[in-house]
């Protein structure tokens, strides 16, 4: 079956079987930013905007983003490098394996909360998971760019 939506903001068509996931899909037509860390909703690795908001792909159904608008990593460019020379700056930079679904994550976060508390931004990030850095470095880069402070 054929379904379709927006890929940053560019119609897409995807040849999809009715059980697939989002993230199955996005990876099948080579959107391989979009990563698949577990596959069963526990690290936010593949974590995608939907209309705006962050979702996991790996559990939402392709079928259910019919005329929706997602967002990767190659949607927000502009503030992927604002954030890349951020984790560079605070030495964040690791394995990067996480990085995709972070920057999305952060991203809505700084659209949705207005001058949010460093607890806010933990909260709001706690699914986004990292096995390399820490944390530590990665907070402090996502602060700065919170609070537009580069
Ligand atoms: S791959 Fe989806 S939450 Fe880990
Ligand atoms: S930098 Fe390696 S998982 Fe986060």
């Amino acid at each position: 079956m054929q379904v379709k939506f927006f890929l940053n903001n560019r119609p897409f068509i995807a040849e999809v079987s009715p059980n697939d996931f989002l993230l199955k899909t996005l990876r099948d037509h080579h959107v391989t930013s979009v990563k698949n860390g577990c596959n069963e909703s526990s690290c936010g690795a593949c974590t995608v905007l939907l209309d705006g908001h962050p979702v996991l792909s790996c559990s939402l159904l392709t079928v259910r983003v019919e005329g929706r608008h997602i967002t990767t990593v190659e949607g927000i460019s502009e503030d992927v490098k604002i954030l890349s020379d951020l984790f560079s700056d605070e030495g964040a930079d690791q394995c990067g394996f996480c990085n995709t679904g972070l920057a999305l994550a952060v991203y809505a976060l700084k659209r949705e909360l207005k001058n949010p508390s460093d607890e806010e931004i933990k909260r709001y990030l706690v699914g986004n998971l990292c096995r390399c850095s820490g944390y530590q470095a990665q907070f402090k880069a996502i602060v700065r760019y919170v609070r537009n402070e580069q």
